[in-house]
């Protein structure tokens, strides 16, 4: 895995390259965001500069999500758009028609990361790895990976599939300690994009990082990204607000001491999970 600039026509973009992908380094995401906020939020953030957007099949705006890139004037190839099929649909046949429903929705050919959203253990992996790799070989999908895997999950989904499986999507913020995942993803070459990555606003008016954010001029939030990106961590944070918006992309003008790297890692626990619901696997 490494750090790369893709020159776009407004700007360098910050992608991180994982086993023949390459992904834009800051996204929107979209969970929660509905109907006209959300095309209205994804196009903002088209202009804005961004250029990945995040959704799934599960948040119910897909359309709205389509319409903000469309609305963009964007080429195709100039956003990196990723959706999901829901944990209730990983048997090979509702795999194929969820996906197939996203694209109809999303009105796009292909999505550029398709990704088994939570993992079910009541249907076998062996099928929804034989669907998920048969999008990308039918052009549904440029790439494809996981998201919510723990380190025996990866390793048995590496092991099924005959396609790279270029990420892990899961929880990853400064209250989290998700090394033991961090280290399983990248074990295998695989991306690591961080949801929840300002740990759903909670670290507003965090002491730590309200400090060094002072010293950078930046706000905490902006710190806690930046504390992501600077370990080629892929950040998805999500927002309703404009402002918002081009603060969570204005992270790329100021570095992070390797003291302050340490200060920030120091405020994570391995029980700092925040989306947890009794199907959340254990990430040991
Ligand atoms: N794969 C999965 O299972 C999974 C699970 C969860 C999430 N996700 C993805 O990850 C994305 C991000 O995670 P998330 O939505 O859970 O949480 P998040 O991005 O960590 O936090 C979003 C919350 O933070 C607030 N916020 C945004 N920018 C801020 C800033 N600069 N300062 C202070 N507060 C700010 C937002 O409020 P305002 O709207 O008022 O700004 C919102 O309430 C989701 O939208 C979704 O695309 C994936």
């Amino acid at each position: 895995m490494r750090h790369v600039h893709v020159a776009s026509r407004r700007r360098v973009i910050q992608s991180v390259e994982a086993n023949g992908a390459r992904i834009p380094i800051v996204g929107l995401g979209t969970w929660d965001l509905r109907g006209k906020t959300c095309a209205r939020m994804v196009e903002a953030a088209l202009k804005l500069g961004y250029r990945h957007i995040d959704t799934a099949a599960m948040y119910g705006n897909e359309e709205a999500v389509g319409a903000g890139v469309h609305d963009s004037g964007l080429k195709r190839d100039e956003v990196f758009v990723t959706t999901k099929v829901w944990q209730s649909d990983l048997a090979p046949r509702d795999f194929e028609r969820s996906a197939k429903d996203s694209l109809a929705k999303l009105k796009l050919p292909f999505v550029d990361l398709l990704l088994i959203h939570w993992p079910n253990p009541s249907i076998p992996l062996a099928g929804t790895i034989g669907a998920l790799c048969k999008m990308k070989r039918d052009g549904l999908a440029r790439h494809i990976g996981v998201s919510n895997f723990n380190p025996a999950l990866i390793e048995e989904a590496v092991k099924l599939t005959t396609e790279p499986l270029v990420c892990n999507q899961f929880e990853c913020h400064p209250y989290l300690d998700a090394s033991k995942a961090i280290a399983a993803t990248r074990k295998r070459g695989m991306a690591v994009v961080a949801y929840s990555p300002i740990a759903r606003g909670r670290i507003k008016g965090d002491a730590v990082l309200t400090r060094i954010g002072k010293a950078h001029g930046k706000t905490a939030a902006q710190v806690c990204l930046r504390f992501l990106v600077q370990q080629d961590i892929v950040v998805i944070p999500r927002t309703s607000d404009t402002g918002r918006l081009k603060e969570n992309f204005d992270l790329f003008v100021f570095a992070l001491s390797a003291a302050e790297m340490n200060e920030i890692a120091a405020l994570g626990s391995p029980k700092g999970r925040i989306v947890q619901w009794s199907g959340s696997p254990d990430w040991e």
